[in-house]
């Protein structure tokens, strides 16, 4: 059979060859506030409801959407009105809405240490129908985030997917992100997927309830935004570093918003929201706080590795005479003030993290590329670190 006219080249030796751009609008609704989903009647939507309306195309068609719910049990326990509170916000702002199961996981990293957590958000969807106009709602830290928003972004390759944060990383850094992921191999994050949320609530109260050095290890991602983009919220920053060691709320809510916003406003209008390019200025501090996170066998939190990574990228610019000594003491002060740490035993095998710039460059793809800073709100691309300069930036950290 002859193929169509246009379908071979003029000596027949091959097919077409094709070039489109895909354009795939996401919409990201995020809501801040207190009392979120807290039950109100009447007809008016809150504004927490009025988002999850949205995301799930509510008066679209008239058929009815499901929803699975997974919780948290470090959040469960601290609340433990509220998941009959959420069935009852439920069934007076959202109708239409049908919550088929309400049940809990483990919180903290280890739930993402397997495909467990994965494979019950699976088989949530298939048992109770979830479709991809229904729901999979994650409540807690960015553990249970991730987790869970992996399985929602698998079953039925995707069904809407909303997220309740409720620590402060979760609200100042992870729910804004557009990925997902579960540790494989002993590496963090192997596994995931790039999936908007449909939706992302932060009610500030919740993060209350996180024991303080919780509250503190958050705090983290918000010293890296601040310190990479923002030089005035750095400064505010270090004026209240008390109140915000001391988890008050009126310090705490202005910071866990603006580090919020700002992830969201860097991760939808960075020009690179599915992390195709090897910069990844988001992830300051970050490539020697996951290996750190994987030598410690996963006991060492997320936020407090973060601390210790920027801590170590600040000593490490100033020690290669990228960084002035007052710019980087500036940083690492900071850190000390909230009470992070900013140095670990593990540290001490330099070479173990040194390595790990191999993992990360094969995590990126293509060139190494690490962001440091210049000064607070100058970040600077290098393509290679000196093992030996690393090895003084660890010790000047007294590791
Ligand atoms: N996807 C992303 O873009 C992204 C970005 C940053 C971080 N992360 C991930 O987020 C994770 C860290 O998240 P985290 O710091 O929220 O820690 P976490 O999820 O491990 O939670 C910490 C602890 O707090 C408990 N908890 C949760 N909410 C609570 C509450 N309101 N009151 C009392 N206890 C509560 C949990 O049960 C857990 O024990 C890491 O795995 C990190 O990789 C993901
Ligand atoms: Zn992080």
């Amino acid at each position: 059979m002859t193929p169509p006219a246009g379908l071979h080249g003029s000596d027949g030796s091959h097919g077409p060859t094709a070039f489109r751009q895909v354009h795939v609008p996401f919409a990201h609704r995020v809501v801040f506030g207190h009392r979120l989903l807290e039950p109100v009647g009447g007809a008016e939507a809150t504004p927490a409801a009025r988002a999850l309306r949205e995301a799930l195309t509510l008066g679209e068609d008239r058929g009815s959407r499901g929803m699975v719910v997974f919780v948290d049990d470090g959040f469960a326990a601290a609340w433990p009105g509220f998941e009959a509170g959420l069935r009852d916000w439920v069934a007076l702002q959202l109708p239409g809405v049908e919550l088929r199961e309400v049940s809990r996981v483990a919180g903290g990293e280890p739930c993402k240490n397997d495909m467990a957590v994965v494979d019950r958000v699976i088989q949530a969807v298939e048992r109770h129908h979830i479709d991809r106009r229904s729901a999979v709602m994650a409540v807690g830290g960015g553990a249970v985030l991730d987790a869970v928003g992996l399985g929602a972004a698998m079953a039925h390759r995707g069904v809407r997917h909303i997220r309740v944060a409720t620590t402060v990383l979760a609200q100042d850094d992870a729910a804004m992100g557009v990925k997902n992921g579960v540790n494989r191999f002993g590496k963090k994050n192997f596994v995931g997927s790039f999936s908007p949320p449909d939706a992302v609530l932060c009610d500030l109260a919740h993060t209350q309830t996180l024991p303080p050095r919780w509250q503190r290890a958050g705090l983290s991602e918000a010293v890296k935004i601040f310190a990479l983009r923002d030089p005035k919220w750095f400064a505010t920053m270090e004026a209240t570093a008390s109140a915000l060691r001391e988890s008050e709320p009126s310090a705490m809510e202005p910071v866990i918003i603006q580090s919020g916003m700002m992830h969201l406003d860097h991760i939808v209008r960075g020009g690179d929201p599915f992390e195709r390019l090897a910069a990844r200025p988001l992830d300051f501090g970050h490539w020697s706080a996951h290996r750190l996170e994987s030598m410690s066998e996963w006991t060492v939190p997320h936020g407090e590795a973060v601390a210790i990574g920027i801590a170590l990228d600040c000593r490490y610019a100033q020690l290669s005479g990228l960084m002035s000594e007052s710019a980087s003491d500036r940083v690492v002060g900071l850190l000390r003030a909230l009470e992070l740490p900013t140095s670990h035993p593990l540290l001490r095998d330099a070479d173990a993290v040194f390595a790990s710039l191999g993992e990360f460059r094969e995590h990126l793809g293509g060139e190494l590329t690490i962001t440091l800073l210049r000064d607070i709100g100058q970040p600077v691309e290098v393509h290679a670190m000196d093992s030996a300069i690393l090895r003084r930036a660890i010790q000047s950290l007294g590791s």
